[in-house]
């Protein structure tokens, strides 16, 4: 399958820095966010991906592409260790558009058309980052090949930050997976569908006759949501709750826990920072 990630947003959130670097940029220590994003889609299977940038974050091409003078020094010191380490994602083809006004995700996502043809494709947030033992594109693969629907990534959220994403309108609650008759974008506290909230993951099929028909939102985007609500009604659509932890890269404090969680998990120093962590706890 071939996978799309829109990194389209303006980082607001995440000021000054995003003032010259793109929070898809922004390092977990050494490896920029949209790294680990991409390898999750490469563990799920994913053998091309299309980045939407917006056009002021070139900075994220430039990352990609090969540096041949960086290289050739390297070549000439004898430092095969570090040429390793520019040897990015050599076994996948990563292409680029470029979406030219802030239109929103369906926007963002009818660029892709003509990449993606008609087959099903994953979308990957650039905003959301997973830590999972089985990836959490692969597990929606996974129940995309069972169902032949579109299936959207979801998971509970039991606190009033549920308002600041899609929610879920379930119509068949199944434990792990349920067909939806709806998304709820941002809805208020008051008038929540289900506690399941979609956190940037989906694999979608059909959806571009569906964006096509869908008008612009109130803030004046046009959003995946509405075009999602429209394939509700024609077939079936399913929430499936995924495993594993979720940050929400856009926000300062759930970056930092992504970071921590990851770096923990590292070979190279992922012990030394546990026993850190271990030893700051008792003087805090
Ligand atoms: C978008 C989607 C929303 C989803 C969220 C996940 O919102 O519109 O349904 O829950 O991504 O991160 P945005 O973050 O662009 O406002």
């Amino acid at each position: 399958m071939k996978a799309v990630i829109p990194c389209g947003g303006l980082g607001t959130r995440f000021l000054p820095i995003t003032k010259s670097i793109p929070k898809e940029l922004l390092p977990i220590v050494d490896v920029p966010v949209l790294s680990y994003i991409i390898n999750e889609s490469i563990n799920s299977g994913v053998t091309e991906v299309l980045i939407v940038i917006n056009p002021k974050k070139q900075i994220i091409k430039d990352y990609f592409s090969r540096d041949d003078e960086l290289y050739e020094k390297l070549h000439k010191l004898g430092k095969a260790d570090l040429i390793e380490q520019l040897n990015l994602f050599n076994n996948i083809d990563i292409r680029f558009i470029e979406q030219k006004s802030p239109l929103g995700l369906a926007h963002a996502v009818y660029l892709a058309k003509e990449f993606v043809g008609n087959e099903p494709f994953c979308l990957l947030l650039g905003d959301d980052l997973t830590i999972s033992e089985t990836p959490v594109t692969k597990q929606l693969i996974d129940l995309f090949y069972q169902t032949s629907s579109t299936i959207i990534g979801v998971q509970r959220c039991d606190n009033d930050d549920i308002v600041k994403y899609g929610v879920a309108d379930v119509i068949d609650y199944n434990g792990k997976f349920s067909r939806i008759k709806g998304i709820i974008e941002k809805p208020p506290i008051s008038k929540l569908p289900s506690r399941l909230a979609c956190f940037g993951r989906y694999i979608l099929k059909d959806i571009f006759r569906y964006i096509k028909n869908i008008g612009m939102a109130n803030n004046g985007e046009y959003l995946l949501t509405d075009a999602l609500g429209k394939q509700c009604l024609d077939s079936s659509v399913f929430a499936y709750e995924f495993e594993g932890s979720r940050y929400d890269m856009g926000d300062k404090l759930s970056s930092l826990k992504a970071a921590i969680e990851l770096s923990l998990l590292r070979k190279d120093f992922g012990k030394e920072l546990k026993k850190y962590i271990k030893e700051l706890a008792t003087r805090i």
